[in-house]
């Protein structure tokens, strides 16, 4: 069986990729990227010599190349993270968002059309609804209208309705997965998470958008991984799958937290203007998912001491990252020390 997982160089489909190479040896798993800022091929290290790992350099938007490489591989699968993926980053600079999120989308769906895939899995995200007021009984179902507010989540938004549309028009056979926000080992530190944990070690401020209240729904990278494996073999084809574990926390809590446990003082954080157009809150109804057969073996608590601990022991991997780009993309968007 030839799966191919695009954007497997990055967060989330990093740990997919190197999950399912050892979960599957009897499958062969394609890494196809193009190894933007968010990607790198170091993560993988391990990986290169396993005979189940392959690598293609390509980007999704190159129709030419893309045919050409499913026509040469004859994908049984197809499993879609390839994206520009930081909302901070697509209220700066759109363009970029809508040529990966949208038209790369659309290359691959013609190219799994034109060789008979058994099915595409599309990872989506929850912003595509929206946000949700502050009640704590209401989450998104699977029905829940899209209402995206920001250039990323729009650029989903349009990517999931091609994904339905070439379902409905061509028959291809597809799921659309929603999940909540991930962390985890590997995550690029410009999202909160990564990013407090590298600065908090660095004694470095972490900036806080507006009062800190926003809500968001965190699960681990492992969890999520678990849930697309369940739902591209398990699925039925054109269904689509809200993912999260019910681990609700305001971005305040989540920044204390993080400075708890690594036993350093509040004074670190500094509050920060507003993100525009920033979501109050994200809170997923899995149901469905848990329906299919799903649980999460984290918590929030387990899982933000185990990534603390991968942060710790692989300060080789994310200080190669503080390069002098990052540094650039970090001062252009704080303006703090
Ligand atoms: P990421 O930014 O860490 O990684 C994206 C990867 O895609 C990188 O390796 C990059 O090199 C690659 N890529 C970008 N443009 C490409 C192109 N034109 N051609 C080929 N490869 C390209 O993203 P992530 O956080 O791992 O997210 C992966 C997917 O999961 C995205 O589709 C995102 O919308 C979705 N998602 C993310 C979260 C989250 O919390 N991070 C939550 C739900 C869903
Ligand atoms: P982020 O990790 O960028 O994910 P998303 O925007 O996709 O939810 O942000 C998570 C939350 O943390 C979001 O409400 C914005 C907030 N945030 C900060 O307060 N400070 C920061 O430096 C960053 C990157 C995010």
């Amino acid at each position: 069986m030839n799966i191919l997982v695009t954007g497997g160089s990055g967060f989330i489909g990093g740990n997919f990729v190197q999950y399912m190479v050892d979960k599957y040896p009897e499958y062969n798993i394609y890494n196809l990227d193009l190894l933007t800022y968010a990607g790198d091929l170091t993560k993988h290290k391990e990986y290169e010599n396993k005979p189940n790992y392959h690598f293609i350099k390509a980007d999704i938007a190159d129709r030419y190349k893309i045919l050409s490489i499913f026509n040469e591989r004859k994908f049984d699968y197809v499993v879609h993270f390839a994206a520009e993926s930081h909302v901070d980053r697509s209220i700066s600079d759109p363009e970029v968002f809508i040529r990966t999120n949208v038209l790369g989308t659309q290359v691959l769906l013609d190219a799994a059309k034109e060789v008979g895939v058994k099915k595409f899995v599309h990872i989506s995200t929850d912003e595509v609804y929206g946000e949700l007021d502050f009640d704590p009984d209401t989450f998104f179902t699977e029905e829940t209208p899209l209402q995206p507010n920001s250039p990323y989540s729009a650029s989903k938004a349009s990517s999931d309705l091609l994904v339905r549309a070439y379902h409905e028009t061509y028959d291809l056979p597809i799921n659309i997965t929603r999940c909540s926000n991930n962390y985890g080992p590997y995550h690029f530190p410009e999202k909160l998470i990564p990013l407090t944990i590298s600065r908090v070690l660095n004694d470095e401020k972490v900036p806080v958008y507006g009062d800190g209240k926003n809500v968001r729904d965190w699960l681990h990278v492992y969890d999520h991984c678990t849930a697309i494996d369940l739902v591209m073999h398990q699925a039925k084809s054109g269904e689509t799958y809200n993912i999260g574990g019910h681990n609700e926390k305001t971005n305040l809590e989540v920044v204390q937290t993080i400075i708890s446990a690594l036993d350093k003082s509040e004074n670190l954080i500094e509050f920060v203007k507003d993100r525009l157009g920033h979501d109050k809150r994200y809170a997923i109804d899995p149901t469905k998912l848990e329906e299919l057969g799903w649980k999460p073996m984290y918590n929030f608590e387990t899982g933000i001491d185990q990534t603390i601990k991968w942060y710790l022991e692989n300060k080789d991997w994310w200080e190669a990252i503080i390069n002098e780009e990052y540094k650039k993309y970090f001062d252009d968007q704080y303006q703090i020390n």
